[in-house]
């Protein structure tokens, strides 16, 4: 399995140079049990690590006066935050290790990947992700008698086209703890046979899915973010919220200046009736940018966006389910 770590740094200042490399690749130093000398470097560090997001602040900032070097703390190792990325068959899945949930998942769903091998999702176990690191991981024991559902992020029917594909998804770094009854058993299964459906509309479709802890206005008047958190010691937190972002293609690869069909939807991990509109949970995609702290569609022009929900019905269409085998519930 092919497992790349993307450390998002939120390093304020450079120039340890490559010491400060070598710590973000993981590398040890064998002297990083004694305190870094202070060597306070004239000139800009060499290079950031192009996997580092924005560095803010000037290295070298010819105004301040140096006196301190702060970044002699990665001689100790750096914080992270890591990411972890794995990529499966059908999906990509980044970790937030705080949360002990998937922070996004990205799937692609074509009319050919709908068609059913032979998979079936009896034959798939849920599975803990060793990718990850054991203190961080999300645990099978934590889910048990928690109430909640295993709740897939890139659903297992969108990758029937392989028993081991469909196998994947089942790494709890692809679950959140979801409300069973009334949401993943239901409405939230309609909407994921509505990302299914458009791909008789589109050649491609692009869904990336994932949690929110959104912020809820308490009595007091001031708003706060409460969410529950499962597991022994209790570790894994409930998101309050999913969102999906999808992206309808008119072509199986990324046509260059094609433009492509956006909706964007945020749904309460809560019961839903089956006669709510989806169009109620529809959102602009910068509504989720702004409340998970990513960016979706930055590579996206607005004019070549189009709203998805003018191009098809964006609607869900209740039908029967067939009961999952009891093993897909953490409740028993
Ligand atoms: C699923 O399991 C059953 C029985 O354990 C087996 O007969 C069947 O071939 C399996 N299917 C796949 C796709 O592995
Ligand atoms: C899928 O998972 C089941 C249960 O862990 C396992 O028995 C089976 O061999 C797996 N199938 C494939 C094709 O990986
Ligand atoms: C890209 O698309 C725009 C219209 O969306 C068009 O004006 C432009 O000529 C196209 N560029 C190329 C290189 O095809």
């Amino acid at each position: 399995m092919s497992k790349t770590t993307i450390l998002i740094a939120a390093a304020a200042s450079a120039s340890a140079g490559a010491a400060f490399t070598a710590l973000l690749l993981g590398r040890r130093t064998p002297s990083n049990l004694t305190p870094p000398a202070l060597t306070i470097p004239d000139t800009p560090s060499a290079a950031i690590p192009p996997l580092l997001g924005t560095v803010s602040g000037i290295p070298g900032n010819s105004f301040a006066k140096k006196v301190v070097e702060p970044s002699g703390w990665f001689a100790y190792g750096a914080p992270g935050p890591i990411n972890d990325l794995v990529i499966r068959s059908s999906f990509l899945s980044v970790y937030d290790r705080r949360m002990r949930n998937p922070a996004w998942v990205a799937e692609q769903i074509t009319a050919e990947s709908l068609v059913g091998g032979r998979s079936d999702r009896k034959n798939s176990t849920f599975l803990e992700d060793t990718s990850v690191p054991e203190k961080f991981r999300a645990k099978l024991k934590d889910y048990f008698r928690s109430g909640y559902d295993r709740g897939h992020m890139a659903p297992a029917a969108d990758a029937k086209f392989d028993q081991e594909a469909m196998n994947q998804t089942f790494y709890l770094t692809n679950v959140c703890p979801q409300v069973g009854e009334g949401f993943n058993r239901d409405y939230w299964a309609h909407f994921e046979d509505f990302c299914r459906r458009l791909t008789s509309k589109y050649k491609s479709v692009r869904v990336i899915t994932g949690p929110l802890y959104l912020p809820k206005l308490s009595d007091d008047g001031k708003w706060r973010v409460t969410y529950e958190v499962i597991g022994s010691p209790p570790n894994i937190a409930v998101p309050t919220h999913f969102y999906k972002i999808i992206a309808g293609e008119s072509s199986q690869g990324h046509a260059p200046n094609s433009s492509v069909a956006i909706a964007a939807f945020v749904l309460p991990n809560a019961p839903i009736d089956n006669k709510t509109p989806l169009a109620e949970f529809a959102v602009p995609v910068e509504v989720i940018e702004k409340a998970s702290g990513l960016d979706f569609l930055s590579l996206v022009p607005n004019e070549k966006r189009r709203s998805l929900c003018r191009e098809v019905d964006c609607s869900i269409l209740v039908r029967e389910f067939p009961k999952r085998p009891p093993k897909s519930t953490a409740s028993k």
